[in-house]
Formats: structure tokens, sequence, C-alpha cells
């Protein structure tokens, strides 16, 4: 397969150089399609939804998206999956809900790398399950990116379902493989998906699950969740959501003492993370103003059950990463 940009693609740095590469690509994927049927592993990252809106465009119910829910997405966000797509698009989506699924394979598990993989091969198996239940699927789309080939053994391997079982034998399509992360935020605004969908922060695949350090407890995955909602509605309502590149809450698996109505905790901590970066490969830290930090650790310790103290990382990367794990 050729994995070069073809020099005749021009840098897609306005609307109307969108279009015209919607336009070219639809026509090609309806010339490479005809009447088959294209299967896409919808996560509702910018990638995957961009290809899923490219592909309705040209193909429409001939697309089937499955959404799988891990049990380490946001809060609200496999709804927000189903909504746009299925409800705004009319995508033909099937949302599999693999939720204990995944949380009991994960229980015990500790090891970062070795909740990566339980995730990264647990997603392989439901969704080639439910690959086996469609029948006269020709292709599989992809939402691969330009980065993705250049850096080819990328952290993302686990997010492309390349490692399906060979008896799948789908051929593949990749209209956005030769587009910048950019380039792709453009043709996605161009097809009418939202901006708060095409702006998204980056977010891992093994999602909160890297955000819960240690084994995945669901009373620590659901701090994770609701302490991680508080402060992307906080940084939204202040600006910082346009400003800090990714931003998100840890809660390791330690607890502390704390007093309410006069008794005795023995709770979680929260810690918060906000940092700017321009390619992941080094970050410095945003420095939130008091205020904000005072407002979002009030919200935290009133409307979060289980946890008693907020704090702030401040460490760069290097030193630090990311990520906790
Ligand atoms: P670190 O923690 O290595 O993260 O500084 C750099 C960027 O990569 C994201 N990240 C991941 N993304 N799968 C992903 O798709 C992963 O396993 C993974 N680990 C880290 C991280 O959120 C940050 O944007």
């Amino acid at each position: 397969m050729n994995d070069i940009r073809p020099e005749s693609l021009e840098r897609i740095t306005n609307q109307a150089l969108a279009n015209k590469f919607i336009d070219e690509q639809v026509k090609a994927l309806k010339e490479q399609i005809k009447d088959d049927k294209v299967l896409l592993a919808l996560s509702g990252g910018v990638d995957s939804s961009v290809t899923a809106a490219l592909l309705i465009k040209a193909i429409g119910k001939n697309l089937v998206c499955v959404h799988v829910n891990h049990g380490l997405l946001r809060k609200n966000e496999s709804e927000q999956v189903i909504n746009t797509f299925k409800n705004e698009l009319g995508a033909t989506l099937i949302y599999v809900d693999a939720v204990d699924r995944f949380l009991d394979k994960l229980a015990n598990v500790s090891d970062p790398e070795q909740k990566r993989k339980v995730i990264g091969k647990e997603f392989i198996d439901v969704f080639a399950e439910e690959a086996r239940k469609l029948s006269g699927i020709k292709f599989l789309a992809q939402g691969t990116i330009y980065p993705d080939i250049l850096e080819s053994k990328g952290i993302k391997a686990h997010h492309n379902v390349g490692g399906l079982p060979e008896d799948l034998n789908f051929e593949l399509v990749e209209p956005v493989k030769y587009l910048y992360k950019d380039e792709v935020r453009q043709v996605g605004l161009a097809l009418g998906l939202k901006e708060e969908m095409v702006f998204r922060q980056p977010f891992p695949g093994p999602g909160l699950g890297v955000r819960c350090p240690g084994a995945i407890t669901r009373d620590r995955l659901e701090i994770v969740r609701e302490s991680d909602a508080i402060l992307r509605e906080e940084f939204a309502k202040c600006g910082l959501s346009k400003k800090v590149w990714q931003y998100f809450t840890i809660v390791p698996d330690y607890r502390s003492t704390g007093i309410k109505d006069n008794k005795r905790t023995y709770d979680y901590f929260v810690v918060l993370r906000a940092v700017n970066s321009v390619d992941a490969t080094s970050a410095t830290v945003e420095e939130i103003p008091y205020d904000i930090l005072f407002k979002i650790r009030d919200r935290i310790l009133s409307e979060v059950q289980g946890v008693n103290r907020v704090l702030v990382d401040i460490s760069p990367k290097p030193i630090a990463t990311i990520e906790w794990e």
C-alpha cells in the first residue's frame, strides 16, 4: 500500500479546500465501495468521527458504526456519540454495552502496560464478535491519520482494529489517512460536526482506566468520571477549555483521613492536571488561577462522594508524563 501523502493533495487550510477534499473523497468512496457495506469502530474521537461523517455523506446507511462502551469513557460520552451519529446524522449505529465485561477483566490488573493490553485485546474481541454477527460486510473503515502512518508504531496501536482475526478478511477504507490533525478538524467542521467534537482535547484509548492508577475499581472510576466532568464544566465556563491543551483528573489508589460532619473520614483524593503541548512529546503546566481552582475544589468536595482532598499536579513533561501511567 502506498503510504506517502500525494504531492497533488493541497494542504487543507480553509473551508473551501476542505469542501473540495470532501467532494473528491465522497466521489472516490462511492466508486470504491459501490453498494457494499462498511464497518467502523466509532469511539467518538476526532478521527473516527470525521471518518464516520465522511462515509455517511458518501454511502449513508451502508456505513455500520459500532460504538463500544468499555466503561472507561467520560461522563455522557456514549450518549453524545449516539445523539450525534444516530439521532442527528441518521447513521446505522450499534451500541455495545461491554462495561461489565471490561471491568471484570481489569479487576486486580495493576500494571499499566498490562492494563493497556487487556483493554486492547478485549476491544478487538468485542468488535470481532459484533463483526461476526453481521453478514455481508466487505470493508472496514479506520480513522487512521497521517501522523499515525509516520509514527507507524504509535501509541494509538490499540485504537485501530488492525489486530482483527484474519478470517474476517475486510478490505480497508481509510479516507483521512493523508491528513494532519488540523486538516482533519477543517474537514470535520466542513462536514457540519460540532466544534466541541472537532476540537476535543486528546483522550487516551484506555480512557479513564489510566487515570485510576493501580487496579481499576468501580468506586474510583466513578470519582474520576464525576470529578473530570466538573473540571471540564468549570474550564468551559471560564474559557480555559479553549486555551488548555489537555486537562483531567486522576484518583490514585490511596486514602487519607479527613473530617466531615464531626466524623472522621478515610477517603480518596482527586488530582487535577492541566497541561499545554504541541505534539505531546513535551508539556508545560497551565497556571490555573486560584479562584478557579477553589471553585473546582469546592464542587468536587461537595458533589463527589468518597473524596476528602483535592491536589494539583504541577509537573512538566519531562520529567513527568502527561498521564500518570
Ligand atoms: P504521556 O502520558 O505519554 O501521553 O505523556 C502523551 C499523550 O498520549 C496520550 N496517551 C495515550 N493515547 N493510548 C492513546 O491513545 C494510550 O495508551 C495513551 N497513553 C497516553 C495522553 O493522553 C497524552 O495526550
